[in-house]
């Protein structure tokens, strides 16, 4: 029977029934008595945010200091209210963001009364700080499968973000990574919606706290980005045209930002390009209707770099800046990132006097901007004493990454129990990644592009001197027979020396080939062929020649296809980009002295014509047809999302459910027993799946509903249960809303299965 009353719990799963942050009387009766204050351009100004750079200069020995001259004209003339970025777009040092931070505060307070917000791209950690912790990227969080992980990171991040006197980081990303070919795969938590709305809401605590009224001084403000659809440009390349279905865009790529919103995300990004042709800045039905109506969500909405610009110089879809503006800001533009001049402000004021931009759209945007300083506390203290934040750059949050990167590595291949190696034995290091922390650690990394990193971060071990340190520099030998122009694009190698990598390999046992990519960040990395590139691939088959075991380091920020080298390997590890102390990550895993527990957050594709996610439609998967016809649409993948291997072994049994007929209301309770049946001891993430056997659109073949990891000591066994809302296995259905339909469900864990069925139809 079809229940025609949409009951709370169930609805409440995908709608929000009230404001997702609870307004704080108190802080609101601030935020109004500012506001009411001031002048039409000052409000005008607290929607404003420009670079850094434009309120300094270089010294002749190239540090940038603040010119206080620059800085009064921008408040007074501007009344700026934001300001982002590291000066030249290099990470400062602890005591000089101290330094920038306390002028700014104290001017902005001076000329308007009102702190300024500043904002970074703290992305995988101290991105912007000389000295502070560089943790794994987005996409190796993702593979722990350990949202403490997430949280902890994020935590960690606050603290030393906060230490410098910065209240906002543009994190975390969480656009669904689905095509391979997109630059800013690493950025983010994978392909699958559910693992970046968990890993996202996760790090959203972690930086806030569990209060985003009150935001203490250990903590700072997200912005979550880029919203949204961004991950799959149609192109592959960044920044450009995506197509999405409604369903689909509502269902998977809304999925991320709503968790966020709910766990106090107080901030978002808006995505640079356009979805189904239009471009998203200028979507008041997504910016206003989807994101703040539907939601009661009172954040700030922040444009991404340059992107009003962008509306009429890229996207053609305005005239000019004053066009672009009134389009932006009428959408649902809270703040825009300018970056370079602060011009639009004047404009903005003109197009109010036009009439052309409500007043009241105005008064709500330096709202939202002023109810997040308020909330982040900046009016009580607007800059934070160093010296206050002894864990900033230490021990503690060491620990952490170096945990985070272990957790985060994924087996891949392990012929003949090849790994563990044995100390002793003659290894050669090869390959680009084998010296390099730019590579490690991807972009991000003191500067935009990643490419200095092996500057500021001479004391962390690249994978060869962590080697050497694990296992005796007298055994380990390096010869990279390839190296990447370090110098130039980031795809670039100098010419290969491929014969002295196989002679070098002469006496070894061993031979460890570093591969991959060298670091890059947004446009500048896209690709023209996702294959790993020649030479790698020729150094790899040039070694095999010589019939020792060959252990492939994938260390890249995007699956690179190998398939016509990874049969010529014994062992496969994909260290993504683990950071700063994925060197010494890594050389404990090979030597054993910690296990491998990280899983594929997306699918790792064979061949440049099946790129596919694992939630694909069956009807993608016809082997071969019938009758007279021999074609097949076979997918063909690497390695599977969710895949990865353990130096012990892992036997599941006995899946259960506490009911196999249910409704929208019912709550069912899967559970599991998961015995370590190895001989070491082990980290395994349990995955629960659902397949929606016949739906009224077609169903995905596979869904990730939940997921857990556990430690096993050898012969031990555990219970692993989930709580599964029966809502979670709705779809939005062709008209854009959310449906459970009637009808079998399987439900999937390992290689266990088991079917449960829905009695009753409901729209949530
Ligand atoms: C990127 C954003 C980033 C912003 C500010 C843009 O180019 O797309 O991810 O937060 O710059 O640095």
């Amino acid at each position: 029977m079809v229940s025609s009353i949409m009951s709370m719990t169930a609805a409440a799963q995908h709608n929000v029934q009230q404001p997702v942050i609870p307004a704080d009387a108190r802080i609101e009766k601030k935020v109004e008595k500012t506001l009411s204050r001031l002048t039409l351009e000052e409000k005008v100004g607290q929607m404003m945010e420009v670079v850094i750079d434009l309120i300094g200069d270089n010294n002749s020995k190239g540090v940038f200091e603040i010119n206080e001259r620059k800085l009064d004209s921008l408040l007074c003339n501007y009344k700026v209210g934001s300001l982002l970025n590291a000066p030249n777009t290099v990470a400062p040092t602890a005591a000089e963001w101290e330094r920038h931070i306390a002028k700014i505060q104290k001017a902005s307070m001076k000329h308007l009364g009102i702190p300024c917000i500043f904002g970074l791209d703290q992305n995988h950690g101290s991105t912007y700080t000389q000295g502070g912790t560089l943790f794994p990227q987005n996409i190796n969080v993702a593979a722990t499968f350990n949202r403490e992980i997430a949280r902890s990171a994020a935590e960690a991040t606050a603290y030393e973000t906060r230490a410098v006197s910065v209240p906002w980081s543009y994190s975390p990303t969480i656009d669904l990574g689905r095509d391979p070919r997109w630059p800013r795969i690493w950025e983010n938590f994978g392909e699958d919606c559910l693992l970046n709305s968990v890993m996202g809401s996760e790090m959203v605590r972690g930086f806030q706290g569990d209060d985003p009224n009150h935001v203490d001084n250990r903590h700072i403000a997200v912005s979550l980005k880029h919203y949204m659809g961004y991950g799959v440009p149609f192109s592959g390349k960044d920044r450009t045209p995506a197509y999405i279905a409604p369903s689909e865009l509502r269902e998977k790529h809304f999925a991320p930002f709503l968790a966020g919103l709910k766990a106090g995300a107080l901030s978002v990004m808006v995505n640079s390009a356009s979805v189904n042709g239009l471009p998203v800045h200028a979507n008041r039905e997504l910016l206003t209707e989807w994101l703040k109506e539907e939601t009661g969500w009172d954040g700030v909405l922040i444009t991404d770099w340059a992107d009003i610009n962008n509306l009429y110089t890229r996207e053609m879809v305005a005239t000019d800046k004053k066009d672009a503006l009134q389009m932006a800001i009428n959408a649902g533009i809270d703040m825009i990132m300018e970056p370079y001049s602060a011009d639009a402000c004047p404009l903005i004021v003109e197009l109010v006097k036009e009439g052309r931009i409500p007043q009241s759209r105005i008064d709500d945007a330096a709202r939202r901007v002023l109810r997040m300083k308020y909330r982040l506390g900046l009016f009580d203290e607007p800059a934070q004493m160093l010296a206050k934040y002894p864990d900033f750059g230490g021990e503690k949050f060491a620990r952490l990454a170096l945990g985070a990167a272990e957790e985060s590595m994924v087996l891949l291949k392990n012929e003949n129990g090849m790994l563990p190696l044995s100390r002793g034995k003659k290894i050669l290091l090869t390959g680009p990644n084998a010296n390099q922390m730019r590579c490690l650690n991807g972009g991000w990394s003191y500067t935009w592009q990643g490419h200095r990193t092996d500057e500021f971060a001479d004391r962390y071990n690249s994978i060869y001197e962590a080697m050497c340190n694990t296992f005796g520099a007298e055994n380990v030998k390096l010869c990279q027979g390839v190296t990447y122009n370090e110098g130039g694009k980031y795809f670039e190698e100098n010419t290969p020396d491929i014969e002295a990598a196989v002679r070098a390999a002469a006496d070894v046992d061993v031979i460890v080939a570093c591969i991959g990519e060298n670091s890059y960040c947004e446009t500048p990395g896209n690709l023209t062929d996702l294959n790993l590139s020649v030479n790698q691939r020729n150094l790899v088959k040039a070694l095999a020649q010589l019939g020792k075991p060959i252990v492939l380091v994938l260390n890249e920020g995007r699956p690179r296809i190998i398939a016509d080298i990874e049969p010529l390997a014994a062992a496969v590890v994909h260290t993504m980009l683990p950071g700063n102390y994925g060197g010494d990550a890594l050389a404990r895993l090979l030597a054993g002295d910690a296990n491998f527990s990280g899983k594929l957050p997306y699918t790792y594709p064979k061949e440049i014509n099946s790129l596919i996610n694992y939630d694909y439609k069956k009807s993608q998967e016809v082997e071969t047809m019938a009758g007279a016809y021999d074609y097949d649409a076979k997918v063909t993948v690497q390695w599977g999302f969710g895949f990865g291997k353990s130096y012990t072994t892992f036997a599941y049994s006995n899946l259960r459910v506490d009911k196999t007929e249910f409704t929208a209301d019912d709550i069912i309770t899967v559970s599991i027993d998961v015995q370590n049946t190895g001989k070491c001891e082990g980290m395994e993430s349990v995955l629960l799946f659902s397949s929606d056997k016949v739906a009224s659109l077609t169903p995905d073949c596979r869904r990730l509903r939940d997921f857990t990891k556990i430690s096993l000591k050898p012969g031990e066994k555990q219970t692993v249960t989930f709580t599964l809302p029966a809502t979670d296995l709705a779809f939005v259905g062709y008209d854009g809303k959310w449906i459970l339909e009637k009808g079998e469900f399987t439900l999937q864990i390992a290689g266990e299965q088991t079917t449960v069925t829905c009695t009753a139809t409901q729209k949530l």
